[in-house]
Formats: C-alpha cells, sequence, structure tokens
C-alpha cells in the first residue's frame, strides 16, 4: 500500500504526517503545486504553527513521510490517492459569495484521471457539498489508461491548534463509501492507531454531508451564545455563568459555549454558506434563511464589538491608540483566515484609530495582507483612502508591552495564554489615562485588572 495526498496545507500536512507516524509500513507522498510550502515542509521551519507537530513530522518525515511537488509522479505510484486541496467559498459568477469553488477538486480528479494505470482508491479528504463524489466519479471515469477507480469521502474533524492531539484521539473518523473492500482498505489505515468502534462508515452521501452539519452545528453554538451575551450585556446576567449553567446540563454539555468577538477561521463560515446554498439550490428556502442567520449573528458580533470601543471611548477614536493584542482566529494557531480580528480592526481604523497590534505567531505579512483584503472589493480593489489608513495607521510590533505603550485602550482579539501572564501594573502605567480594556475573549482576571485601575469591557458582561 502506497499513498498519495495531493495538498499540503492545513490539513493535508498534520494528516499525513500522523498516518505516516503511525503506519511506519505505508510509505506516504505529500504534494502540492505551491514550492515554498513544500520547501517549508522539508526544512525546520514548518508552513504551519501547530503544538507537538515539528515531532510528529520530524519521526516520519525521511523514512516513510514525503514532500514534494512531483504530483504526476506522487499520483501514478500510489494506490490510495487522498485530495485534500482548498474548496474556499466562491468570489464570482454563479454562486458567489455563497457556493464552494470546486475548481482546485476537479482539477486534481483530472489529473488522476489523466496519469493513472490500473485500480486506485481516491479518497475525498476536503470538505465537499453533499453529491461532489458524483462529479469526481464521472471525471474519473473518463481515463484513457483503462483504469479503475473507487471514491470514499473521510472528511476531516481535526481543530487546528489541536490537529496533532486531535488526529491522535479522535472522537471518531468517518468513511463514506460503495466499495467494501475500499472501505476495509482505510480502516486498515486508520486501525493501526484507532479502535475499531471508532470508525464509522456510511454511505458517500451522509459522510460528505456529516462535516457540513458538523461545522454548522458547532459554529450555531457559538452563535448562540454569542446572541445571548448581547442580551446579558444589556441586563446584567454574565454570560460566562450563563454558559455554566446551561452546559452542566447533559443534553446540552459544556462545550463551544465560550462567547467570543465571533468565530472565525477558513471553515465555518465557507461551510455554513455552502450549506445555504446546497438548501437554496434544492428549493428549501425556510432551511437555507435557518443556518444562513448564524453566519449573520456572527457578523453582527463582530460589529458590535467594535462599535462598543468606539461608544465608549466617548465615541471617537480617531487619532486614538488602541493596542490589539492577537490577530489570528484562535490561539495556538497561526492561521488568520476569516479571523474576526481581521474586521474589528478594519472597523477601527475606518474610524481613524490607530492600531498598534501584536500576535505571538502572525507575520506582519499576513496581517497586512488581510487587512488589505478585508477592504477590498471582490475583484480586489482597495480604495486609496483604506490603502494608507493600512500603511500609515497600522504598526506591528513585537510584545504586547511595546503595543500598549501611550494606548488608550487594549483590546484582546485572540485568546492566547501569554496574554495572562503579563505585567498589568507595569502596561497600566504606561497607557493613556483612563485605560481601558476590551477583553473579546472574557479571557483575563477582570477583578484583578479592575484593582490595577484598569476600566474592563468584556463579551456578555455589564459594567
Ligand atoms: P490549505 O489552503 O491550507 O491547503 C490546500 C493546499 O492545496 C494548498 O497548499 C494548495 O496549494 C494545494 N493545491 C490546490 N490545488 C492543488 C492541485 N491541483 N495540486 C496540488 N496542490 C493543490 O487548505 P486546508 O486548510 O488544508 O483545507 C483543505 C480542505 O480541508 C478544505 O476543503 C477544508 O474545508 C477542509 N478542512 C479544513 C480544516 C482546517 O482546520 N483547516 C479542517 C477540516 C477540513
Ligand atoms: C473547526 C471544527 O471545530 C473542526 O472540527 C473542523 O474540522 C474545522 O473547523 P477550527 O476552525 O480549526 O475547527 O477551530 P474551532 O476550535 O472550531 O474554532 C472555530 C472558531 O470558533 C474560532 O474562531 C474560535 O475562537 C471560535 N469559538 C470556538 C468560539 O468563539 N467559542 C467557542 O466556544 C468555540
Amino acid at each position: 500500500m502506497k499513498i498519495c495526498c495531493i495538498g499540503a496545507g492545513y490539513v493535508g500536512g498534520p494528516t499525513m504526517a500522523m498516518i505516516a507516524k503511525q503506519c511506519p509500513d505505508i510509505p506516504v507522498h505529500v504534494v502540492d503545486l505551491n514550492q515554498a510550502r513544500i520547501d517549508a515542509w522539508n526544512s525546520d521551519n514548518l508552513p504551519i504553527y501547530e503544538p507537538g507537530l515539528d515531532e510528529v513530522v520530524k519521526e516520519a518525515r525521511g523514512r516513510n513521510l514525503t514532500f514534494s511537488t512531483n504530483v504526476d509522479e506522487a499520483i501514478a505510484e500510489a494506490d490510495m490517492i487522498f485530495i485534500s486541496v482548498n474548496t474556499p467559498t466562491k468570489t464570482f459568477g454563479i454562486g458567489a459569495g455563497r457556493a464552494a469553488n470546486l475548481e482546485f477538486i476537479e482539477k486534481c480528479a483530472r489529473q488522476i484521471a489523466k496519469v493513472s494505470k490500473g485500480h486506485k482508491i481516491v479518497v475525498e479528504k476536503s470538505t465537499l457539498p453533499v453529491r461532489t463524489a458524483e462529479a469526481v466519479k464521472r471525471i474519473l471515469s473518463s481515463s484513457g489508461n483503462g483504469a479503475t477507480f473507487d471514491v470514499l469521502s473521510n472528511p476531516e474533524f481535526l481543530a487546528e491548534g489541536t490537529a496533532v492531539e486531535d488526529l491522535l484521539d479522535p472522537d471518531r473518523v468517518l468513511i463514506g463509501g460503495e466499495s467494501p473492500e475500499s472501505i476495509k482498505a482505510l480502516c486498515d489505515v486508520y486501525a493501526h492507531w484507532i479502535d475499531r468502534d471508532r470508525i464509522l462508515t456510511t454511505n458517500l452521501w451522509s459522510s460528505e454531508l456529516s462535516k457540513l452539519t458538523a461545522n454548522a452545528f458547532l459554529a450555531q453554538r457559538v452563535s448562540s451564545i454569542n446572541a445571548i451575551s448581547a442580551l446579558c450585556e444589556a441586563t446584567g446576567a454574565d454570560v460566562d455563568e450563563v454558559a455554566r449553567a446551561i452546559g452542566t446540563d447533559s443534553r446540552i454539555g459544556p462545550k463551544f459555549l465560550k462567547a467570543s468577538i465571533g468565530f472565525g477561521g477558513s471553515c465555518f463560515q465557507k461551510d455554513i454558506l455552502n450549506l445555504v446554498y446546497l438548501c437554496e439550490h434544492f428549493g428549501l428556502r425556510e432551511v437555507a434563511a435557518y443556518w444562513e442567520q448564524v453566519v449573520i449573528m456572527n457578523d453582527h458580533q463582530k460589529q458590535r464589538f467594535s462599535e462598543r470601543i468606539v461608544k465608549t471611548l466617548f465615541n471617537t477614536v480617531s487619532d486614538k491608540k488602541i493596542a490589539v493584542w492577537g490577530f489570528a482566529f484562535k490561539k495556538d494557531t497561526n492561521d488568520t483566515r476569516e479571523s474576526a480580528a481581521i474586521y474589528v480592526c478594519r472597523d477601527l481604523l475606518r474610524e481613524r484609530a490607530r492600531l498598534t497590534i501584536y500576535d505571538p505567531q502572525v507575520p506582519e505579512k499576513s496581517i497586512r495582507a488581510e487587512l488589505t483584503a478585508a477592504c477590498s472589493d471582490m475583484q480586489g480593489q482597495i480604495s486609496e483612502n483604506d490603502k494608507r489608513l493600512i500603511e500609515q495607521n497600522v504598526t506591528v510590533v513585537s510584545d504586547c508591552y511595546e503595543a500598549s505603550k501611550d494606548a488608550h485602550a487594549i483590546a484582546v482579539l485572540t485568546e492566547w495564554d501569554e496574554f495572562k501572564e503579563l505585567d498589568f501594573d507595569r502596561i497600566f502605567q504606561a497607557m493613556q489615562q483612563p485605560a481601558f480594556v476590551f477583553d473579546g475573549r472574557n479571557l483575563l482576571d477582570h477583578q484583578k485588572l479592575s484593582k490595577v485601575g484598569f476600566e474592563l469591557h468584556a463579551i456578555g458582561k455589564c459594567r
């Protein structure tokens, strides 16, 4: 058995590294078109920050784990080919802003059809709209080399920041397919380290749809608690207390009830919009509207937070310095895709605030690129005004102390652990007075900070 994976991103890289680590008998070849990304996977400086990943890669790389840009060669040699390429929201044409762009999936299927000989198992690892396997199968069946294929769906449930833990000890592995032999072949790979009773098998369509559904349910919980946070702020209830009180009900459960400035990441919004588009496509208008509300609520939460900062700072942040702590969409990742921080920063910039941003893992280049994209239209055009604001009013610094010096306010946008351990007396002394903290993650010790002298504003809490 030889494995190839097309796509060396946040999913392809860690997932294949874990398979290679746990299955020393299986050669695993990860390929990508992006040379810089492949070079990074082959270096000591991996392209993604993920706790514990360095060790996993180091153990397997050079033994049975290889990274290259030799896509055709890897496909030709493999018995099982994972497709783990990006499936972003379409930005053009029919379904723009909602449907998944399946261009990269289709290109992979065509490449596999072109290069393959003999029999191959093709595994959908990317998150896809339900019934995508139908199109993949049709493209594969056009192979002129007499090759035959089975298509499986094996969506990935890892979360960034905990990818290694999630891959090592997943709640379940899901495999959808038609051919019992191919399903067994993939089960055997995972069974190297995962109990058989945690490997679920379903038909293809259930597997494809379960991934979109899982992300929709998770995001819905975040939007639900964030909706309640607005009511808490208006009434004197405390959202963390409410979350604890409802989370102890075993039917609700305690996870994914942390109120925040809104969910981010490359998956939740994209997958819900995709679900909405699918429902509309099948004429299910009310179902589409139901799920779309999760995204609408999330946009509202981001906007509500930046508006609260402006209102609290005496209705103007123009020329005020705001220290932004954290830019990644959650802690323990360098990923900024759809980070709520982008939109909060954009809104503050458009109010003419001066932002001093610090994130322990996100480089300046990514911060500027994300802000530029958020200020641009669908065609990638940005106004001169926004461009100037990003150039002149954004400074990226290397720690929280530097960020907060002379600042009027601190905005905590990512829940990095290191933010809890700072010398808040020192930070307070160096700030403009009154010194405000807007804790968008309810991360800090609010009582302690109030004692130091800060004016605290948190999500779902009254002052
Ligand atoms: P990514 O953008 O980090 O990686 C995708 C990679 O595929 C890129 O490096 C790109 O260069 C490469 N690629 C695209 N077309 C290619 C082609 N034709 N040949 C070779 N390489 C090609 O994306 P990701 O975050 O790893 O996500 C991949 C898929 O997994 C998506 O469908 C996503 O929804 C899903 N997913 C992501 C997560 C997550 O936490 N990021 C979790 C579960 C599922
Ligand atoms: C998500 C899914 O959890 C994972 O199963 C899927 O494979 C990919 O998408 P990810 O986006 O990496 O994973 O991170 P996740 O932990 O789900 O967080 C997503 C966003 O929701 C983050 O911005 C996080 O800060 C936010 N969040 C999460 C909250 O605001 N409150 C919570 O209680 C949980």
